[in-house]
């Protein structure tokens, strides 16, 4: 028998912005027993340096080759740079035998993905995509009954995340820093979660439809997501997306993403087994009770932070030696199926992957 060690690792995080300082860093404030903080970079170097100080981080950089310099002991790279910047970002920890964190989506393009996953590959290291959604407690409660069998064959699921007005700000809508629109930024939540969940079917074919029909609004009273870096004033990306994937054996999903739409929000996945069913917050289950009637389940679940979770899971995978639920193969897989959702748009048809 192994028996493996309980190590506190160090981590270096590159991109100090929003999504550094407000979720990842808060989430590393709470697990100081498993995990240090040790640097920080941006390529805006006043960013990494209010981060560190707002956060008592020992040493701030420029650059991740500044950091990986500077910081040979570190045990992983959390990258949370704007989504071009994944890439290159990526292959120079995994070239430095680093291990990865890297925050949604995997690249802005697939050949980026391809080349993340092939250095990741070639140097042997650890990769984690960071997919909030599928760290929750009522996900790895339905799993659990998954796995137990209570949904029978799941042969067909919904998901949708759908913004009335919700268009971030900044370099999310310029394709060169973005890769892509909502689909990327927010899609990728919604289909990756509900994929996984499904107990990832082998994709066949994507059928897809983008729009640019609401664009830059100007609807007073709405919240936007303002990212930290990067440019302004470009919108050159989707504003919605409908999508239908096939996958073997007959099972399929629909996927409905806005972050801007004349119509409800809704961010939901809805799975359609032969035995039960289930939606989502709260975890309800619609199946039949032992006496043959129909009966609605909602179990008790203890809620916690998804990205406090998220980070515990990698820390334990690292210190364990086990791949984590989101390696490096399922991010290729969702990003080849998000990339054949624009191919599909852009051709008005079907396309096999
Ligand atoms: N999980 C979620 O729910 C969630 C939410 C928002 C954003 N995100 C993801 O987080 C990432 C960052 O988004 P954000 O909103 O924090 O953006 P942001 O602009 O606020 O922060 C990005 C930071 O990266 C820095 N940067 C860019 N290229 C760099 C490089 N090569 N080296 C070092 N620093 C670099 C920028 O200067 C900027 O400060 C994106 O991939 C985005 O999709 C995830």
């Amino acid at each position: 028998m192994v028996i493996f060690m309980m190590r506190k690792l160090k981590v270096g995080i590159v991109g100090a912005g929003n999504i550094a300082t407000n979720a990842h860093l808060p989430a590393y404030a709470e697990l100081t027993d498993i995990v240090e903080v040790v640097a920080i970079a941006d390529i805006v170097l006043e960013y990494a340096k209010d981060a560190a100080e707002k956060f008592s981080i020992p040493h701030y950089y420029a650059s991740v080759e500044e950091l990986l310099a500077g910081e040979p002991d570190i045990d992983y790279i959390d990258i949370c740079t704007w989504t071009a910047a994944h890439a290159p970002v990526a292959i120079a920890a995994a070239k430095a035998g680093k291990n990865i964190l890297c925050e949604k989506p995997l690249a802005a393009s697939l050949e980026q993905g391809l080349a993340i996953e092939a250095a990741v590959k070639e140097a042997g290291v650890q990769f984690m995509l960071a997919v909030v959604t599928r760290y929750g407690a009522e996900q790895q409660k339905f799993i659990e009954m998954r796995d137990a069998g209570r949904f029978g064959d799941i042969y067909y699921a919904k998901c949708s995340y759908v913004r009335r007005r919700g268009t971030p700000g900044g370099w999310f809508t310029d394709k060169a820093y973005a890769g892509g629109g909502a689909v990327l930024d927010i899609g990728v939540h919604a289909i990756d979660r509900t994929w996984y969940l499904m107990g990832r079917p082998t994709p066949v074919s994507v059928s897809a439809e983008t729009s640019y029909r609401i664009g830059n609004y100007q609807t007073k009273g709405v919240d936007r997501w303002q990212p930290i870096g990067g440019p302004t004033g470009v919108f050159n990306t989707e504003d919605s997306a409908s999508i239908f994937f096939r996958f073997e054996d007959g099972k399929s999903m629909t996927a409905e993403i806005a972050w801007a739409i004349n119509g409800c929000e809704s961010a939901t996945t809805t799975l359609y087994g032969s035995k039960a069913g289930c939606t989502f917050e709260p975890l309800t289950v619609y199946g039949e009770n032992e006496d043959g009637y129909l009966s609605d389940e909602v179990p008790e679940i203890e809620h916690s932070n998804f990205f406090t979770e998220e980070i515990r899971h990698f820390v334990d995978c690292l210190n364990n030696g086990r791949t984590p639920i989101s390696p490096i193969d399922d991010a290729v897989t969702i990003q080849r199926m998000l990339d054949a959702i624009y191919v599909s748009a852009q051709r008005h048809e079907e396309i096999k992957l």
